[in-house]
């Protein structure tokens, strides 16, 4: 059927930059989508299979094994931008957990709720063509093929639900709390201090290659790096990057930015030892050990506060 001479053509394309459909759905305050898979662009689906193959070999090389098993797992082909709903018929069966497609940014309470629900907020839009590299907002390459092999992973899996779980107690805990600006200064601490744990671990982790490996014998699990041509080598080869044991202490304090390589990287066991860094993470929240960590990045949105304080726990 033609369209009616007044009738504005379909919008199509769904690039980070210059996707109608999700600024729509943002302006009407939506946060869970569908993936409009219709809307890709020939040029959106040419950029997924150039950020795929060039890849390839540098996963091999860097990837952690369980990284790599989770790739093979879900069948990512280059020639196409997956359909989610495939994703989530691999993913499903082996952790329970699932894509689910967002607008982009989640406030971090939804966020991490979202994962205790073993869901995984996924952005559906796709780099600009022109800028395959550097990318401050997270596009479907980065979750889908940074992020989700990883929740193939039963340890790791795990380790993400216990982090849901650790947002629940803080806002168990500032729901308890009576004085007003008391309440606000705990919980822009305790953000702070779980997004700092979350970008040092899950964004931008490395992990020794075996339980015994020698102390520069690594390999790559977070997903910033697993998604950076140039930054996942950088993080295991420049020399001018310091890599340290992953101590809570040191990172909840630990400032970061995001529009640089990392200078500074922590290091894991195991996804075990993750899961068993998380469960510490907890306990410090509870203790209120949290409550006072250094000031500095991330800032902390009005959004994410606000998210908190609106949660519905139990
Ligand atoms: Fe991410």
């Amino acid at each position: 059927m033609a369209l009616a001479p007044n009738t504005p053509a379909p919008a199509t394309g769904l690039t980070t930059t210059a996707a109608p459909f999700i600024e729509e759905a943002r302006a009407h305050r939506e946060i869970y989508i569908h993936q409009p898979y219709e809307l890709y662009s020939d040029d959106n689906q040419a950029t997924w299979g150039r950020l795929i193959g060039r890849m390839q070999d540098r996963w091999g090389r860097y990837g952690n094994r369980r990284y790599l098993e989770g790739l093979d797992k879900l069948q990512l082909s280059p020639a196409r931008i997956p359909h989610l709903e495939d994703i989530n018929r691999f993913l499903q069966p082996l952790t329970g957990f699932c894509a689910r497609a967002v607008t982009g940014y989640v406030p971090s309470y939804l966020f991490l709720d979202c994962l205790r629900r073993r869901e995984f907020p996924t952005t559906v839009t796709i780099r600009d063509s022109a800028h395959l590299e550097y990318l401050p907002e997270p596009d479907i390459f980065h979750d889908v093929a940074g992020h989700v092999p990883m929740h193939t992973d039963p340890a790791f899996a795990e380790a993400l639900v216990r982090f849901g779980a650790c947002a629940a107690a803080a806002a168990r805990r500032v729901a308890a709390t009576a004085d007003q600006h008391e309440k606000l200064r705990r919980l822009t601490s305790n953000i702070r201090a779980m997004s700092r744990f979350f970008w040092f671990s899950v964004e931008f982790g490395l992990m020794r290659a075996s339980p015994g490996a020698r102390d520069g014998d690594l390999k790559v699990y977070g997903s910033g790096l697993l998604s950076s041509f140039g930054e996942i080598s950088h993080a295991i080869e420049a020399p001018e990057v310091e890599r340290r044991p992953f101590e809570i202490e040191r990172v909840v304090n630990q400032p970061f930015e995001i529009d640089h390589y990392q200078p500074l990287l922590f290091i894991v066991d195991s996804f075990d030892h993750l899961f068993a860094l998380v469960g510490e993470l907890e306990a410090w929240l509870v203790a209120g050990k949290l409550d006072d960590v250094a000031g500095g990045e991330p800032e902390v949105k009005e959004a994410d506060l606000a998210s908190f304080l609106a949660a519905k726990h139990d």
